[in-house]
Order: C-alpha cells, then sequence, then structure tokens
C-alpha cells in the first residue's frame, strides 16, 4: 500500500470545517481502495497564528513543507488581518516557492446542481480553465511613494517571462490533445500593451506545433461574457493569473457557486509538492455556523487523488458528491437545508453502501 505524506493547513474561517469533513471523505475513499493511504500531519498555519507570533507562519515554513508530497488546504484569510498580509504570508509564497505554476480549475455542472443559466443541462458545461500561478499580476512588484500624501503615486508591476508563459500555454495544449481538442486563451492585448501582446505572441508560437488543436483568443471582457452566454463552447481556456482568478470565480458561479468549485495548484514536474485548495475563501460571512458546502473541498480532494494517479477512487469521489446532490442532500448556497456534516455524512453513506453492495 502507498502511504502518502499529506500537509494539512486547515486555515481561516471556514477552511477548518470543510477540511476536517473532507478528511473524512477521503478517509472512506482509502479504506475502501485499498491502494493508498494519506498520512496526514496538520498545521495551524493561519490568521489566528498570526495574531500570536506576527507571522502566518514559521520563518522555516516552507522548508518543512518540502519534505511533504502535497498540501491539502482550507482557506486563509480572517478580520483583523489584513488581506495582503495573510496572503503574501502563507498562500502565495507556497505557489511560487514550489513552483505550483499550473492552477488546475475544473468548472462543470455536476448532476444534481442547476445552474442559474437557462438552458443548460449537467454535463453540458465541462471545461478547465487553466490559470497561471506564479508570476503575471501577482509578481510581488511594485511599490508606494509619498504614501498617504496628496502626491502618492502607486505601482503594481506585473511581471511576464517567456519561460512562465511558454510553459503554462503548453501545459494547457497538452490538455487539450487529451480532451476535446480546442484551447482558448485569455488576452487584453488591446488595453496593456506590453504584457498581453507578448502573452498571444507566445500563445501562438505555441500554438503552432498543436496544429490539430482548435486556438482562440478573446478579450478578457468578452470572454468572461462568453462563460454567460455560451458556457457550453469551452474546453480548455488558459489566461493569466489575476484573469484567471476571476474567470474561475465565475465558472463555479455558473455550475451552481464558489461553494463548490474545486482547485489544484500544481507542480507537474512533482520536483515540490502541489497544493489543493478549493477556489472559494474562508467565508467569514458564514464560518462557525456549520453551513459551508463542503463540496469544494471534497471535489478538491478528488483532484488530489488524481494527481496521485488514483483515478477509480476520484471518479468514485466524484459519483458519490453526484448522488448526495441528487438526493437534494444540500447545504443553503445551493437552495438546501441542510448541514456541511449532514453533506459529508451523506457522500459517506453513499461510498459506504456502494462498497457493500458494488454495482
Ligand atoms: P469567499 O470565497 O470567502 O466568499 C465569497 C462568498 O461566497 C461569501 O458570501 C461566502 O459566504 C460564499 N462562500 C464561499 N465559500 C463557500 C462555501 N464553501 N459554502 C457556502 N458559501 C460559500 O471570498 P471573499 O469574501 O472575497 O474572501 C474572504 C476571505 O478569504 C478573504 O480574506 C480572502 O482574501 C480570502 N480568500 C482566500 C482564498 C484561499 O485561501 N484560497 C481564496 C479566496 C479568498
Ligand atoms: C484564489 C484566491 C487567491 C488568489 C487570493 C486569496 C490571493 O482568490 O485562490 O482564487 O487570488 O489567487
Ligand atoms: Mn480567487
Amino acid at each position: 500500500m502507498r502511504i502518502i505524506p499529506v500537509a494539512l493547513i486547515p486555515g481561516d474561517g471556514i477552511g477548518p470545517e470543510v477540511v476536517a469533513e473532507a478528511q473524512r471523505v477521503l478517509d472512506q475513499v482509502a479504506r475502501m481502495s485499498g491502494r493508498f493511504r494519506f498520512q496526514y500531519r496538520s498545521f495551524d498555519w493561519s490568521c489566528q497564528y498570526y495574531l500570536a507570533h506576527g507571522k502566518m507562519m514559521p520563518d522555516d515554513g516552507l522548508k518543512i513543507l518540502q519534505d511533504f508530497e502535497a498540501i491539502f488546504l482550507g482557506a486563509v484569510g480572517f478580520p483583523p488581518v489584513p488581506d495582503h498580509v495573510s496572503l503574501w504570508g502563507l498562500l502565495l509564497p507556497i505557489r511560487r516557492e514550489f513552483d505550483q505554476y499550473v492552477n488546475l480549475r475544473p468548472v462543470k455542472l455536476l448532476r444534481g446542481i442547476e445552474s442559474p443559466l437557462r438552458e443548460v443541462a449537467p454535463g453540458e458545461i465541462d471545461f478547465i480553465v487553466i490559470r497561471e500561478n506564479t508570476e503575471g499580476e501577482y509578481s510581488n512588484s511594485g511599490g508606494r511613494l509619498r504614501q498617504g500624501t496628496p502626491q502618492e503615486v502607486v505601482v503594481q508591476n506585473a511581471v511576464f517571462t517567456r519561460y512562465g508563459t511558454e510553459r503554462v500555454i503548453r501545459y494547457a495544449f497538452e490538455r487539450a490533445v487529451h480532451s476535446r481538442q480546442h484551447v482558448t486563451s485569455a488576452t487584453k492585448s488591446n488595453g496593456l500593451n506590453f504584457s498581453m501582446p507578448f502573452w498571444d505572441e507566445v500563445f501562438r508560437s505555441v500554438g503552432q506545433a498543436y496544429p490539430q488543436v482548435k486556438q482562440e483568443l478573446y478579450h478578457i471582457d468578452a470572454l468572461a461574457a462568453y462563460f454567460v452566454t455560451r458556457p457550453k463552447s469551452f474546453d480548455v481556456v488558459v489566461a493569466s493569473n489575476l484573469f484567471g482568478d476571476i474567470l474561475t470565480d465565475l465558472g463555479g458561479a455558473i455550475t451552481g457557486g464558489i461553494g463548490i468549485a474545486p482547485s489544484a495548484n500544481i507542480n507537474p514536474e512533482k520536483r515540490y509538492p502541489s497544493m489543493f485548495e478549493p477556489v472559494h475563501g474562508s467565508a467569514p460571512d458564514i464560518a462557525g455556523r456549520g453551513i459551508a458546502n463542503p463540496i469544494g473541498q471534497i471535489w478538491t480532494g478528488a483532484l488530489m487523488l488524481e494527481h496521485f494517479g488514483l483515478m477509480a477512487e476520484a471518479e468514485l469521489l466524484i459519483d458519490a458528491i453526484e448522488a448526495t446532490l441528487l438526493d437534494g442532500v444540500k447545504t443553503p448556497d445551493l437552495g438546501g437545508r441542510h448541514t456541511t456534516r449532514d453533506v459529508t455524512d451523506h457522500i459517506i453513506q453513499r461510498l459506504t453502501a456502494w462498497e457493500k453492495a458494488p454495482e
């Protein structure tokens, strides 16, 4: 049996609520599979930790994480710690230090969920967004001059390297080759006159090696609208860091809400641990009430299974999520009246029932 060391960072707000539930589900999948076991070690790095220690994680935090094969994270960020302090103290350094340059975010309408869009049936929205995850608009470069004065000037630089842009676009093409042979690129080369013309150039040049793949470029503003007006028409969408961030909350919204949307921060070469965390944040408005939707975190667990080649296990887990939704067991964000725990219990029940009587 394969033992996979996983670092758990439940984090803030609803993070610990949904991580604990996802762990219960993953343990059940592991029991049924018999092929693997996640060996967890939990870290309390969070805004609470910051209030006690003046930092989001210990100085050797990244070094500690390096020894794990994966990081399973809930969410980071909670008042009164300013968001740029908490996120740049924990989440973003992990993505960058471990070169998790692919942020893979499936946008899929599951059975049992009704899209807010008209005339869209389950299965009809089914694409992935590949978000660049280590540079671009999140390059940690800039500054404030004459702070607080009427003459204040603020600069936030976006840094695009050829190496960084090429590799994420190539990854998107490779995914499309094994999917429906279609890549859509998010651009904004009309308004952003350095970064995005460069992005487009690299997209076209990488695309030359994939003549069989349909290639489209849309300005990010138009593309956002197409997500709403014709979401069935996408296969693989590739976007820079910020554009991909925005597009994937929208992707969540058209497939039932961000409470279900999963996400994987991957270092494809597996030189470093990859990190698995849902698209949503710590949801301070509903934290502590037991009503957070655990499906985003649980589905993210399925992406972690896939990352380790446990495809049948991942599929089983997604089937159990869909069965639960079809049974009408849903948290309030999906129009239901069930708790976080009810949903998880039901998913586990579904798995257990299949274990006893395989279909
Ligand atoms: P958010 O995703 O936390 O919440 C947005 C809205 O979605 C809220 O109304 C919330 O209640 C709802 N929501 C989110 N997850 C849900 C779930 N599982 N079930 C039901 N409803 C859910 O985004 P925000 O409000 O912009 O950010 C809150 C905090 O989280 C901030 O500190 C932000 O920086 C942080 N954040 C962290 C991550 C991360 O760690 N990966 C991601 C996004 C935001
Ligand atoms: C996400 C989040 C983060 C991001 C924030 C919290 C920095 O919104 O993972 O989507 O922008 O990457
Ligand atoms: Mn986001």
